[in-house]
């Protein structure tokens, strides 16, 4: 939730230079809950503290709805239970902005989410006064398991087709509103499917996709844009009306959360709150990790992965090299600006995340940072059987990887290599 309180500032510095004549709204496409992938059944405190945060941030902020992906599954059961669904909502009221058309619970004791939220708004320009319906459809993808096949049952949710679901929601909602926005986590090609096949879509807001800072697409008389995958962007799509209320034309822009946007005090109060409970839940872990017997094995033991220290062991002047460069204290750069729990920051900074190498600080430290195996690849097997062949990289391959033009805007490998360069002669 790093970007949450830079968001806030944004959406009401946008409210005050619009004379809050533009009325606006707020939505995440999906994957807004952390599902900590490793952990098998349960999910760490910490994580569920983290999640509950999430929460109460887009609640308290004005967000208007969230889709839900299959990645925000695990914690959604505990949400939906019917038993104590109310006092829930009372708590956290952003539960009910939390939609899905194609997410259905297998246990009967789980409510099921809305499949669209309708938020009215009242135009201040054309037509002064005239109240302006929007229906907020969800729609996600299975759990793609690998290039061809997507898996359907997920912790306790059943995922349907969502372009059937989206055939039989589409024209009720239609009717009932002015304007239908459909949240879709599913690639590119997916998700333009779903605008061409559905005349009732007025703009698709999509997810789950490698960044992607173009223009809006247009796809039959439905727009296409894309959330950026980090909270270092706020994606901004404007909607002109004409002044019979009619949809004019669609813009879209992306608005760096940079320096310039300073944070928001009351969302950067929530955001160190969270930030206290998730450590202090994070350092309780930790201690009964090392309390306990058997110690909970977050990660799969058999991590393809040894860690930097393995490496030094036998290659110590590579060691003391990369010691001094910036992917040495990567983790630090995030800790200082308190993103050390964002996973779409995270995967640069680390070792292997999602590939069985760096998982959390409490549970892998030895996997924080840029190190040796970030470059040359998972290296267990080479420690164990040390020798010539393994580790080859490709440069400038390898690199971009990680130094994107949005995360690395000056990589220029001729000048970056000689600073963090290792070989012998
Ligand atoms: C037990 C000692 C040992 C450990 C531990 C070890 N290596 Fe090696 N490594 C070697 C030996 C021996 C070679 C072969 C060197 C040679 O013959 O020039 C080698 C070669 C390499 C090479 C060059 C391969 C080539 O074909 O020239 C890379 C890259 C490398 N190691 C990276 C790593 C990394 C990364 C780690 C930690 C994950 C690591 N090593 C851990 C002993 C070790
Ligand atoms: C796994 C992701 C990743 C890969 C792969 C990667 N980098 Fe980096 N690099 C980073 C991150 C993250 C930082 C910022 C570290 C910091 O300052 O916190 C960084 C910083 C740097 C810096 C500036 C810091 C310094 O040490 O002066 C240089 C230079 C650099 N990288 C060069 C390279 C080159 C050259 C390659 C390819 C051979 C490469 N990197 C591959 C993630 C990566
Ligand atoms: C696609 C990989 C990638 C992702 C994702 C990523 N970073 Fe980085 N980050 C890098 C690289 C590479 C550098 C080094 C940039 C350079 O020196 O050119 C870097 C450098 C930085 C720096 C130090 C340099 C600076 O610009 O001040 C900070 C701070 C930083 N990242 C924070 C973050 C945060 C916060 C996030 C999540 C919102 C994030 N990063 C996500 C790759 C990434
Ligand atoms: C940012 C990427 C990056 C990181 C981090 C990195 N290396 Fe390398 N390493 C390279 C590249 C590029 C080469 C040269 C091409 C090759 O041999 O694959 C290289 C070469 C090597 C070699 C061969 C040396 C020679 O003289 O030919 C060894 C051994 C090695 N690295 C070990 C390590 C160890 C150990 C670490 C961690 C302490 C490490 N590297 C960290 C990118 C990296």
């Amino acid at each position: 939730m790093g970007g949450l309180a830079r968001r806030a500032a944004y959406i009401r510095a946008f409210q005050l230079r619009s004379h809050d004549e533009a009325p606006a709204l707020f939505v995440d496409a999906g994957n807004l809950f952390s599902d900590d992938r490793y952990a098998a059944g349960e999910l760490p405190a910490e994580i569920t503290v983290k999640n509950r945060w999430v929460l109460k941030g887009y609640g308290d902020f004005n967000h208007d709805a969230a889709n839900l992906s299959y990645l925000d599954l695990p914690y959604l059961a505990s949400l939906l239970k019917k038993d104590g669904y109310d006092k829930r909502v009372a708590e956290f009221p952003f539960i009910k902005k939390l939609i899905s058309a194609n997410i259905k619970p297998m246990d009967p004791s789980v409510q099921a989410p809305p499949p669209y939220v309708i938020v009215e708004t009242t135009l201040k320009r054309g037509q002064p006064g005239k109240k302006y319906k929007i229906g907020i459809i969800g729609l996600t993808q299975g759990k793609p398991v690998s290039p061809t096949v997507d898996e359907y049952d997920v912790a306790g949710f059943h995922i349907d087709d969502p372009f059937i679901a989206a055939k039989r929601i589409l024209p009720d909602l239609k009717k009932q509103v002015d304007f239908v926005l459909a949240l879709a986590y599913m690639p590119q090609d997916k998700a333009q499917l779903l605008a061409t096949q559905n005349s009732e879509i007025d703009a698709v807001i999509g997810a789950r996709q490698i960044s992607n800072t173009g223009e809006v697409q247009h796809f039959n008389r439905a727009t296409l844009t894309y959330a950026y995958s980090q909270t270092k962007y706020l994606g901004e799509l404007r909607i002109y009306l004409s002044n019979d209320a009619k949809i004019e034309n669609q813009t879209n822009r992306y608005v760096a959360l940079d320096d310039s946007v300073p944070d928001d005090p009351a969302a950067a109060e929530v955001v160190a709150s969270a930030h206290t409970e998730f450590t202090n839940e994070q350092s309780k872990t930790a201690q009964q990790v090392q309390a306990s017997a058997t110690p909970m094995t977050l990660l799969s033991t058999a991590s393809p992965y040894a860690g930097v220290d393995e490496c030094a062991k036998c290659h110590q002047q590579e060691y003391d090299i990369w010691k001094n460069t910036g992917h040495a204290h990567a983790m630090a750069t995030l800790e200082k600006r308190n993103q050390q729990l964002d996973q779409g920051c995270v995967k640069c900074h680390v070792v292997g995340f999602e590939q069985g190498g760096f998982q959390a600080v409490y549970s892998t430290p030895q996997f924080a940072n840029v190190q040796c195996e970030s470059c040359h690849g998972p290296g267990k097997a080479h420690v164990d059987n040390p020798g010539k062949g393994y580790g080859f990289m490709s440069v400038p391959v390898g690199c971009i990887q990680c130094h994107t033009q949005n995360n690395s805007p000056d990589f220029n490998f001729a000048l970056y290599y000689p600073k963090i360069r290792h070989t012998k002669g």
